[in-house]
């Protein structure tokens, strides 16, 4: 049965990114759920989205938080375990308009799954499903690094071999050189797509063909380990599996696919999202956010240049101007929050801000990404100790930066607040009660302390709020054929204070213009006249010529 006929439903869409496990708990266990999730959907529709992703759900031990799935065809009991939610919640998804995207781990599956679990007990059959090696001089076969820290191997004394987890110890690696393993990603995608799933957001997915000679990487500054990358991400083959996942399942059932990306250039995002490529619909960068931090390390912030930042979101709009489409986003389940990041989290210039960044963003070409609580200036966390952060890497970064390296507990705790992927995890900020109204018990996850000021409830009845503020942008946005198929052409590039960029599609030019500082600046606009559409200190309705922006402040205008 092919559900989704439409073709190329997708390229206006906006997409509302849901982490389950801290959106709405209905049961009062703690945990958001997938019932807490149908609940909350008028409010999700209210925002103008047309596209839910929801983090996975799937039975898992929560090792990396539902990214470690144990059974790709059931729900996990914190979610509430029950099929007929998720039934109901796509159900309700469909009759409200609006599509669903299944969040697909294929990468890796859980040690706990049934597979994982074969392959341990020494059948061969299924230690084929995944990379285990005999050792190497008593040693793991490389010195690979784990992304979570620590090597990428885990020995099995038992079986006296290693097995390899590009992630955390308890998610192996598939190995897709196993046809039967793409047999099996292929059969369960294709559960999901008759399921009524409308499209996959498909995790880590450049990951998917290591070099089968696992060859010794430098190692890092300090550590013996490296991160390999270079011998498995984004290997041609990846290409391979894409083209016969999409004649198989994504073009059959005409899926949206995004797929999240990491170390990649433009060459070969082109090659995975080209203009006549209909594998990928489009691609989620990892690179849009880097900028901030040296290299791949989040934990080494750098101070946020507005250049730096402007470089990487328009050398992709460059990269990707003629073919591919990508993913929009300032903020995920992986990144801390925005707001704070790349904004101000005062009282005085927190909402000013929120809004700036939608403006900025959803702007440009490509799709919006909003992550729950974005919408509201949700901010960086306020933790005083580590028990109270819960993500994979927070404990390795702990060992060998404060137990074992000497560095302050104070510097650690203030890094894992604003830098860690906790940071956008924290119990979605509802209303005023306690918990933030998230949970009726202490949520698994502590509220962050704002959630009096910071809420649903506050700012749905505040027409100046955030809130509204992305609501009428996401309805202005897809009025305008400019910004879903114009142009984009940066100016006032030379500021290291403002982000601004024209977009033009026939006779309609748009521009975006935004203020990144605390301070007035002064920016020259392109000629003419122009009507604002949107504006986040609400009081301006033409602008032309040279414009002063105070603090933080952000205009879309359109030519007269
Ligand atoms: C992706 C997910 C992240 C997860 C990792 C391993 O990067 O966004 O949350 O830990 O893949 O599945």
């Amino acid at each position: 049965m092919i559900l989704h006929k439409e073709k190329n439903w997708w390229k206006d869409a906006a997409v509302y990114q849901i982490y389950p496990k801290s959106f709405y708990d209905s049961n009062g266990d703690g945990y958001g759920d997938i019932e807490g999730i149908r609940q909350k959907l008028p409010y999700i529709k209210s925002l103008g989205v047309d596209v839910i992703w929801v983090c996975p759900f799937f039975k898992s031990p929560q090792a990396d938080n539902g990214y470690d799935v144990a059974d790709y065809f059931k729900v996990d009991p914190i979610f509430g375990g029950d099929m007929n939610d998720l039934r109901n919640l796509i159900d309700d998804i469909h009759a409200m308009d609006m599509k669903f995207v299944l969040d697909m781990v294929a990468n890796h599956t859980s040690d706990e799954h049934e597979w994982f679990q074969k392959a341990l007990a020494g059948d061969e059959k299924y230690m084929n499903y995944y990379y285990f090696r005999d050792p190497v001089n008593g040693k793991a076969p490389c010195n690979w690094a784990s992304v979570f820290g620590g090597g990428a191997w885990e020995y099995v004394p038992h079986l006296n071999k290693y097995y390899l987890h590009t992630f955390h110890k308890k998610q192996p690696d598939l190995n897709w050189e196993n046809k039967e393993v793409v047999d099996e990603v292929i059969s369960i995608m294709k559960h999901w797509a008759e399921y009524g799933v409308d499209g996959f957001r498909l995790d880590a997915i450049n990951y998917l063909y290591k070099e089968p000679d696992f060859p010794d990487v430098e190692p890092m500054p300090g550590s013996e380990f490296g991160f390999g990358t270079e011998h498995y991400a984004n290997k041609p083959k990846v290409n391979e599996h894409f083209n016969r996942l999409n004649r198989e399942v994504f073009s059959p059932y005409n899926m949206m696919t995004v797929a999240e990306v990491a170390y990649i250039n433009g060459d070969t995002a082109r090659e995975y999202c080209g203009l006549h490529k209909p594998e990928i619909d489009m691609l989620y960068l990892f690179e849009l956010l880097n900028f901030d931090q040296d290299g791949y390390d989040k934990f080494a912030p750098l101070p946020f240049d507005v250049k730096a930042f402007k470089e990487a979101i328009f050398t992709w709009q460059e990269e990707m101007k003629d073919c591919g489409h990508l993913a929009l986003f300032f903020s995920n389940h992986d990144q801390a929050r925005s707001v704070s990041r790349f904004g101000n989290d005062s009282d005085e210039y927190r909402d000013l801000s929120a809004k700036m960044h939608g403006n900025t963003m959803y702007m440009l070409k490509g799709t919006p990404y909003i992550y729950q609580g974005e919408e509201l200036g949700m901010t960086s966390l306020d933790y005083t100790a580590v028990e109270d952060f819960h993500d994979v890497e927070v404990p390795f970064m702990w060992q060998e930066k404060v137990i074992e390296g000497g560095e302050s507990e104070e510097k650690w705790i203030n890094l894992f607040n604003t830098r860690s992927r906790d940071g956008g995890r924290s119990p979605m900020q509802w209303d005023s009660t306690a918990n933030g109204g998230f949970s009726k018990v202490t949520p698994w996850q502590k509220t962050n302390g704002n959630y009096t000021k910071i809420n649903v409830a506050l700012q749905d009845k505040d027409e100046t709020s955030p809130l509204n503020f992305y609501r009428h942008l996401l309805r202005v946005r897809k009025t305008l054929k400019s910004v879903i198929n114009g142009t984009v052409t940066p100016f006032d590039t030379d500021s290291d204070a403002t982000v601004c960029y024209s977009r033009d599609y026939e006779d309609e030019q748009v521009i975006s213009i935004n203020n990144f500082k605390d301070y007035n600046v002064q920016v020259v606009l392109p000629a003419g006249d122009f009507r604002v559409l949107l504006t986040n200190y609400g009081d301006v309705a033409e602008i032309s010529g040279t414009v002063t922006l105070r603090p933080y402040e952000a205009i879309t205008a359109i030519r007269k």
